[in-house]
């Protein structure tokens, strides 16, 4: 079996949940108040956090790794092993609150991405102890293996990145599905005032699904399937979330500004996808904008 069968087999492991579910409370929990969690989502950015921030620790420690095979450089590797210690701190913070807010399968695959960090994190540290202590070469035994469980682990984060999807933008990914013509989503009088409304759009070869908001003689369409994990956005609200007025999200309570689409509330760190809209003799004409294309 491959590796990536061999993980998609842990990902299906129900029995994890006993154990999983309660540290994800324990984390919701913890990352309290909901803007202190925005900032680890990368809200705020409209990209997400960890990602950016995994870099400081893994770079560090491949450079550790290179430097430690060189004699004289061995100083060096130590300092670049105590940045990477220092940097996993607030990289797992915000993997930790990714994590809380996906679903099962990646749930238990990020449990096991956790799990192997805090081994490589506990050898580091080790490391560090035993070259401060004058016992070098003991040191980068442990700096060698968790360089080698990082690297593991970080194999795991990239399965759920790519296989799992659970930093993607689905919304973009349903984007390209739709037609770029001007499409007819029928009279503005029959879209609803003040709450989101199910349009279909033309897509390759499947409808891809709309939210319309109407508020008065304007309308807002965003493509229907969430950014975070493809919530139904036509069964969700209208809301004013920090000062704007938002379409939320029925599953996770992501915002997204009605006037452009990008994130006011997480978990969502990717904008939702607007379409342009323009009035035809009565009737709502939305399209995508020309963007990647
Ligand atoms: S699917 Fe999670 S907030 Fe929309």
């Amino acid at each position: 079996m491959s590796l990536m069968g061999i993980l998609d087999r842990v990902a299906d492991v129900q029995s994890f949940d006993k154990v999983i579910e309660p540290a994800r409370k324990a984390v919701n929990a913890a990352l309290r108040p909901q803007a202190f969690k925005d900032l680890l989502h990368g809200t705020w950015l409209g990209h997400s956090l960890h990602p950016v921030l995994v870099q400081v620790p893994v770079g560090s420690w491949v450079s550790a790794g290179v430097l430690d095979a060189v004699p004289a450089l061995r100083p060096a590797a130590t300092v670049m092993i105590a940045t990477g210690v220092t940097a996993a701190v607030p990289a797992a913070l915000t993997g930790a609150a990714d994590w809380s807010e996906q679903d099962a399968g990646v749930r238990r695959l990020g449990a096991l991405h956790a799990v192997a960090n805090v081994a490589a994190l506990g050898l580091y540290v080790g490391s560090l102890a035993a070259r401060r202590n004058g016992r070098g070469g003991l040191g980068r035994v442990l700096s060698y293996a968790g360089l080698g469980i990082a690297t593991g682990s970080a194999a795991v984060g990239g399965h759920m990145s790519y296989a799992q999807a659970s930093g993607a933008s689905h919304a973009a990914t349903a984007a390209r599905a739709l037609t770029t013509d001007w499409i007819d989503l029928g009279p503005l009088d029959d879209l609803p005032e003040g709450r989101p409304a199910l349009r279909t759009g033309k897509g390759s070869s499947v409808a891809v699904p709309l939210a319309a908001v109407r508020r008065g003689a304007r309308v807002d369409v965003f493509i229907g399937a969430c950014s975070h994990l493809a919530g139904p956005l036509h069964e969700g609200r209208v809301e004013e979330v920090r000062g704007q007025e938002c379409l939320v999200c029925p599953w996770h309570g992501s915002a997204f500004d009605l006037d452009d689409g990008s994130p006011r509330r997480g978990p969502a760190a990717n904008p939702q996808e607007k379409l342009e809209v323009r009035m035809e003799a009565g009737r709502v004409m939305a399209r995508l904008p020309g963007r990647n294309r």
